[in-house]
C-alpha cells in the first residue's frame, strides 16, 4: 500500500469502522499524537534558569519577606537574619552567603535555615547574593 492510500485511508471515515490496517495506523497515530503531547508537555515545562527576583519568591520571601528585613510570620519564627541592615550584611562576605544559601543554617542540630543544594543551581545562587545584598543599599 502506499502512503499516499494510506493516508487516504486514514482520512476516510469508513477506515475507522472497518477492522484494517487503517485502524491499526491511526491507532499508532493517536498513540504517537498523545506521547508527542506528553513528552512536549514535559521539556516545555521548566523554562530554563530562574531570575533572583523568582527564585527568591520562590525560595525566600516566606522568611525573609519583600523587603529582606524578615518580619513576616515565618521569619520571626525561625529568627531570620535582618538582610536589610547594613551592618549585618557587610560582616557576611559573598562566601558566607553563598555557603548559607547552599548548605543553610544549622544550630546544635536544630534547622534554622534550610540549604537550597537540590533546589537551586550554583550560578543562581551566586546571583542571589547579588540580589540579597540590595535590601541593604
Ligand atoms: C525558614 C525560613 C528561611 C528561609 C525560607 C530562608 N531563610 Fe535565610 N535565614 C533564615 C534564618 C533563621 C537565618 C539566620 C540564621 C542565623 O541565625 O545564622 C537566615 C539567614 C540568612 C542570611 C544571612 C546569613 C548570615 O550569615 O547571617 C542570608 C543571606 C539568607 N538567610 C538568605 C536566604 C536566601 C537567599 C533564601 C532563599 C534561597 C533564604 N535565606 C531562605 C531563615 C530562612
Amino acid at each position: 500500500m502506499s502512503v499516499v492510500s494510506r493516508a487516504n485511508l486514514l482520512c476516510h471515515p469508513r477506515s475507522w469502522i472497518k477492522p484494517s490496517t487503517g485502524i491499526l495506523v491511526a491507532l499508532a497515530v493517536s498513540l504517537l499524537c498523545i506521547l508527542g503531547t506528553a513528552l512536549g508537555a514535559k521539556t516545555a515545562e521548566p523554562a530554563g534558569p530562574l531570575s533572583s527576583g523568582e527564585n527568591y519568591r520562590r525560595h525566600c520571601i516566606d522568611c525573609h519577606g519583600v523587603d529582606g528585613r524578615s518580619l513576616t510570620r515565618l521569619g520571626r519564627k525561625s529568627g531570620a537574619s535582618n538582610l536589610a541592615n547594613p551592618k549585618v550584611m557587610a560582616s557576611l562576605s559573598d562566601a558566607d552567603i553563598f555557603k548559607t544559601i547552599k548548605f543553610g543554617r544549622i544550630y546544635n542540630g536544630e534547622e534554622k535555615m534550610e540549604g537550597y543544594a537540590q533546589n537551586i543551581p550554583d550560578a543562581e545562587i551566586s546571583e542571589l547574593i547579588q540580589f540579597v545584598r540590595k535590601f541593604a543599599k
